[in-house]
């Protein structure tokens, strides 16, 4: 994906925009660093329910869903630093203040950074397949991560999932299904902010959905 500032204006971040430099130094271990990152948000919107999205990419979800849910506010991150700033500053233009969008690797911030039951839902779209097997390390969906996002999720909280790859959706129902005591399965309900015929409306699902490629799509309610 290339990225173009628009209209040829450098990216502007405004508020909305958080680089590595937002999060507190990292102490001696992950319980004693997580901090209240709700100060991140106007002091009267910091009681609203909160959603992550991890690996945000452009922004696409971000736009379309906080606009249509303006009493939730939304975290997306994403650790490419451009795609973070230009979906930052494509939030900013759309004057969405319930947004923040931080450029960091969300599985540290999940384990390091974030207090219990932060979260009212997580939203994972199009992760990276990493598709071969010596990579398959990188894959985000790992069983410790399953085991962090139950932790930062609110009572009944939700991680919903979705994804092109069917190699990568095998893998993650492999790992869903080595943590049935933390999460069951629930049927996928598209977000508000999706289109017309759309699962999600993120951006790889618009690129993937012209390519014809079928998507499968999770749903696990927290116990
Ligand atoms: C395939 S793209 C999908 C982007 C967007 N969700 C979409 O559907 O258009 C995956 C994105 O996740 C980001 N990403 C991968 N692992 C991440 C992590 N641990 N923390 C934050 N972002 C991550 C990548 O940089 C990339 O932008």
């Amino acid at each position: 994906m290339s990225i173009k500032p628009s209209r040829g204006k450098p990216l502007d971040v405004g508020a909305i925009g958080l680089g590595p430099d937002a999060l507190p130094a990292m102490a001696d271990t992950a319980a004693q660093s997580r901090f209240d990152f709700r100060a991140w948000w106007p002091e009267d919107r910091r009681e609203l329910p909160y959603e992550l999205e991890i690996g945000s990419g452009k922004g696409t979800f971000l736009v379309q869903q906080a606009q249509q849910m303006p009493d939730t506010n939304y975290l997306g991150i994403e650790y490419a630093g451009q795609f973070a700033r230009y979906a930052a500053d494509r939030l900013r233009r759309h004057n969405l203040n319930n947004v923040r969008m931080l450029a960091y690797d969300a599985a540290v911030f999940v384990e390091w950074f974030c207090p219990d039951a932060s979260f009212r839902q997580v939203h994972i779209y199009f992760p990276d397949p990493w598709p071969k097997a010596r990579h398959h390390k990188r894959r985000l969906i790992q069983t410790p991560l399953l085991r962090q996002l139950h932790r930062v999720l609110t009572p009944n909280g939700f991680v919903r999932i979705v994804t092109d790859h069917d190699d990568y959706y095998a893998w993650i129902e492999d790992h869903v299904a080595q943590v049935t005591d933390l999460f069951e399965r629930q049927p996928f309900e598209r977000p508000i902010g999706a289109g017309e015929g759309e699962v999600v409306g993120t951006n790889f699902e618009r690129k993937y959905r012209r390519e014809g490629r079928p998507f499968n799509a999770l749903s696990l309610r927290k116990l």
